[in-house]
């Protein structure tokens, strides 16, 4: 089977709008000191990118979860793999977040994190698929809403191939 991945989301187009939406979060969270959550692995190339561009004080923390096995199907279960490192307790929390699919993840991790009383507590999104959700989470700050296409790139995998792409792509499998 061969794949071929073809751009759907140029590098300056999600550049321009990581700039957009760390504009939009340094204003939204002027006065105060932020307090990232990236989640692993794909959440990192977009948090990056993201606080690179953010005006406000910014610490980071990483968690990494499971929901997707090597293929395309979510198999629907949430499997913690690495707990923050810091506590989050009284701190503006920001959950950055490469695809909000489902919602299975996130809307487990948000459950999770607010027992642990956040000051407050944020989802950040690169890439929003509505058609597919199947829990109700609300994102914040969303870059793009994209339609139920399997893309790659900006830290999206396919069986852990091609998170490195810099422009988001789709994914076209051909016999
Ligand atoms: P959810 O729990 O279904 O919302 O799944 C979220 C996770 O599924 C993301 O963090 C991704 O790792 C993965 N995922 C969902 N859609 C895609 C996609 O189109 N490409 C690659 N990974 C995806
Ligand atoms: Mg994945």
């Amino acid at each position: 089977m061969e794949v071929n991945v073809k751009v759907l989301i140029s590098e300056e187009e999600v550049k321009q709008k990581i700039c957009e939406m760390a504009k939009q979060i340094s204003a939204d969270y002027a006065g105060k000191e932020l307090h990232v959550v990236c989640i692993l692995k794909g959440g990192v190339f977009f948090m990056c990118e993201l606080v690179k561009h953010i005006t406000v004080p910014v610490t980071h923390d990483f968690m990494s979860v499971s929901s997707y096995g090597d293929g395309t199907v979510s198999s629907g279960r949430i499997k913690m793999l690495k707990d923050l490192d810091e506590s989050i307790e009284g701190k503006d929390v920001l959950i950055v977040e490469d695809i909000l699919d489902t919602g299975r993840t996130l809307h487990h991790l948000m459950e999770l994190l607010r027992t642990r009383k956040p000051k407050s507590l944020r989802l950040c999104t690169l890439l929003d698929k509505p058609d597919r959700r199947v829990v109700e989470v609300a994102s914040d700050y969303t870059g793009f809403t994209i339609p139920d296409l399997f893309v790659v790139g900006y830290g999206l995998d396919y069986a852990q191939n091609y998170r490195n792409l810099p422009y988001i792509g789709v994914v076209e499998m051909e016999d």
